[in-house]
């Protein structure tokens, strides 16, 4: 497969906001490319597709797990957090990986699991054996399971509790997680100086951030939930002053599933900061919902409870993931409509949440796939895409957990895919086969060749956004619509003064979605905006002017979208480089 002309490699470019600019593209090594025909994906495979990554428009690869691990929870059953799974490579493979993204101008970020261990973990063994010995308090033990009675369960379905007898140690051990992932006890000193290490062994390995895998659950107490006690947060605050320090430049993302009013927490204040990033799990379900239900409502009020929060700070926007679609974040009623919608078979269901991939939950319609992925890309905050996503791959509710939307991605239609040359049967997972997402027709190759495929409109879009630098920097202010299937807002960003531009070089950016099955018009309030002009930011075509008393009516295909650049009355250049205004290299 080639990518156009042989591409220069830009090498990193120096950019204090790359994590709020940048696009991220989470891809599981195990399941991306083999490159040694073993059945299963590595180092070397993703390094053979950076180019494609790079085409893509891809600023950040998200790494999830590739430590040493007995891999029954993906990867986020650590047992040795400085060794790579031998079935990827060597650690000088995943360094080779991160010179060659850098060579690339993207950056890497990886997964710290530091919540709990694999049971595997030789902490773990030495803890439940000697419990007087070095490790004998790295986890939480107990003699009863009677403690901390009101924590929820997480694994819902397989959990029964958040204790576990050791037969060995003749102790209960907690685990927020499965069984066999031990948490670890926070209120060692030991254990926190191991964190920082390992999260130093890293960042000195050259990776540009860290997610912080499950970080409310750090510290538990009796008074609390075990979720985002006080003590979590200061710990966090003395990692990012170590990051910040030893660091500068480096990220922290944090996973924490809560309400957007706990999660602002992680990230600190300007003065006690904690994350740079933190995962925006609210909105997501919520354009599935309006997507479904014809209805903005929800997904609109939660974009307009925007809290503050830190300079500098910027939330991570996704569809889909390598877990479940989780529906913690909404409440019972919506739910039970949303299973009824988008996991009607039962097999569908995990723990609280659906786990099948962005095209089958959208029963593989591309104007709902472009609506979402347009919601995405233009949403606050920097948008995270799962491999496989950018063609519409489908997922296999048989195979076990969320292993369903896990599986090879799909290059072309040759043997496995493209993805292996080893004997079909030795594939780790194996490739979908199914009538409509079948890899013989669903693959890179097969949408290279076509201009008006999914992928060759992703790369578009991700494009049209890099040039545009308010999708990243620039603030989202929801405007009205007299239409509940019509949604608006404005993304608006003043670039610095520079070099090559002087005065006012503002961005605005009306986005606007109908999640209407039929053809509709709608008429948006722009108060601010009275008398200006609108330009298709895609082909620069001009768009009915906004009249005076600040009102512009546009009629929508079904499911569809706009990104309109709001002119001025005087801006008379229609041609579509006007459009860009502020350059991002202009941007600071
Ligand atoms: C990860 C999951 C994992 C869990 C326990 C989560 O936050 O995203 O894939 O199962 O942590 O480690």
């Amino acid at each position: 497969m080639s990518f156009g002309a042989p591409m220069m490699l830009p090498g990193l470019q120096r950019d204090e906001h790359w994590y709020q600019r940048g696009v991220y593209y989470e891809v599981l090594v195990g399941s991306y490319a083999d490159s040694n025909g073993d059945g299963i994906g590595d180092f070397q495979g993703l390094i053979s597709k950076l180019d494609y990554l790079q085409w893509l428009g891809v600023d950040v690869i998200w790494v999830p797990p590739f430590f040493e691990s007995p891999l029954r929870d993906g990867g986020y059953d650590v047992a040795d957090y400085r060794k790579v799974l031998p079935d990827y490579g060597t650690i000088d493979d995943f360094r080779e990986l991160v010179t060659q993204a850098h060579a690339r101008n993207m950056r890497v970020l990886i997964d710290i699991v530091i919540n709990h261990t694999s049971d595997q973990h030789e902490w773990f063994q030495a803890s439940r054996e000697d419990p007087e010995g070095p490790y004998g308090d790295f986890y939480v033990w107990s003699d009863t399971d009677e403690k901390y009675q009101d924590y929820r369960i997480i694994f819902v379905d397989t959990e029964e509790s958040n204790w576990t007898f050791d037969p060995i140690r003749r102790q209960f051990f907690f685990h927020r997680f499965f069984s066999h992932q031990p948490d670890l006890n926070f209120e060692s000193p030991a254990v926190q100086r191991e964190v920082f290490d390992i999260v130093r062994f890293w960042l000195d390995l050259g990776v540009d951030g860290c997610r912080l895998d499950a970080i409310p659950y750090l510290f538990e107490s009796e008074e609390g939930t075990g979720e985002s006690e006080p003590e979590t947060h200061e710990f966090i605050q003395r990692l990012r002053a170590m990051v910040d320090d030893e660091y500068p430049g480096r990220v922290l993302l944090a996973e924490a599933n809560q309400w957007p009013h706990e999660v602002v927490d992680y990230f600190g204040t300007d003065e006690e900061p904690e994350c740079h990033m933190a995962f925006d799990f609210p909105t997501m379900p919520r354009i599935f919902y309006a997507l479904r239900s014809q209805l903005k409502g929800e997904l609109e009020e939660i974009l307009r409870d925007q809290l503050d929060i830190p300079k500098g700070a910027a939330w991570g926007v996704f569809l889909r993931n390598h877990d479940e679609l989780t529906l913690e974040m909404v409440d019972e009623d919506y739910r039970q409509t949303m299973y009824g919608w988008y996991a009607y078979d039962p097999r569908m269901r995990i723990n609280v949440g659906i786990r099948r991939r962005l095209a089958p939950l959208l029963e593989n319609s591309l104007d709902e796939i472009k609506l979402a992925n347009a919601i995405l890309l233009s949403l606050k905050g920097s948008p995270i895409l799962y491999y496989g996503d950018e063609i519409g791959m489908g997922d296999n509710i048989w195979l076990d957990d969320r292993d369903a939307s896990r599986t090879p991605m799909q290059w072309s239609p040759d043997r496995n895919a493209g993805f292996s040359t080893a004997d079909p049967g030795k594939l780790k997972l194996p490739v979908v086969q199914s009538l409509v997402y079948n890899y013989g027709h669903v693959n890179v190759e097969a949408q290279m060749a076509q201009s008006g495929s999914l992928l060759h409109w992703m790369r578009g879009m991700l494009q049209l956004r890099r040039q545009h630098p308010v999708f990243g920097m620039g603030s989202l202010e929801v405007v009205e619509t007299n239409h509940e299937s019509v949604l608006a807002y404005v993304r608006d960003y003043r670039g610095q003064p520079s070099k090559r531009h002087s005065g006012d070089r503002r961005e605005r950016i009306l986005c606007a979605f109908s999640f209407a099955d039929t053809p509709t018009s709608a008429t948006i309030s722009l108060p601010l905006d009275a008398g200006s002009r609108l330009f298709d930011l895609h082909g620069g075509q001009e768009f009915p002017r906004i009249g005076e008393d600040g009102e512009v009516t546009l009629t929508f295909g079904a499911k569809q979208f706009y990104w309109l650049y709001i002119a001025d009355p005087e801006f008379v250049d229609t041609a579509t480089s006007a459009i860009s205004i502020i350059r991002p290299d202009d941007a600071s």
